[in-house]
């Protein structure tokens, strides 16, 4: 191969990521309308690129068995993205990464609400872990964040 030639592969390869991320997927949300911290999420995933089409529900209960979210790793609101299912406060770039990477998982949740989660800012951090769900149940851990400011 010419010095060109590799020159030209790489230009390529480099117009491909580009185009990737220039086009963020569309994401869905299922909220409540009273819930204060699930608009805070929304500014944070449109913050970090992601279009994001909002559904005031009466219960967002019907929607996480309907994407399929094990009872236990429940949160306050339900998105689906590119086929993936992703349940609270989970930060951008791990949907960015599950995005990317495209694993055969479910989906990500954030179970509960924890302080300092991305849409839960406050004076700290709990220590709180994105959680990865598979189609048969399997959890695994999918990132860490370390408790901050105690
Ligand atoms: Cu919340
Ligand atoms: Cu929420």
């Amino acid at each position: 191969m010419t010095k060109k030639t590799i020159k030209l592969g790489i230009a390529f390869l480099l117009s491909i990521s580009a185009g990737m991320s220039a086009a963020p997927p569309t994401m869905t949300v299922f909220k409540t309308k009273t819930c204060g911290c699930c608009g805070k999420w929304v500014e944070h995933m449109r913050a970090s690129g992601f279009k994001v089409i909002v559904n005031e529900v009466a219960s967002t209960g019907e929607y996480r068995q309907k994407y399929g979210v094990p009872e236990k790793l429940q949160s306050c609101h339900t998105a689906v993205v590119d086929g993936y299912t992703i349940e609270g406060h989970v930060p951008a770039t791990e949907i960015q990464r599950l995005l990317k990477e495209k694993p055969k998982a479910k989906g990500l949740a954030v179970p509960g609400m924890p302080a300092g989660s991305p849409g839960m800012e406050g004076s700290r951090q709990d220590a709180y872990s994105v959680v990865r769900f598979d189609e048969g149940g399997m959890l695994s851990v999918y990132q860490k964040y370390p408790a901050i400011g105690k």
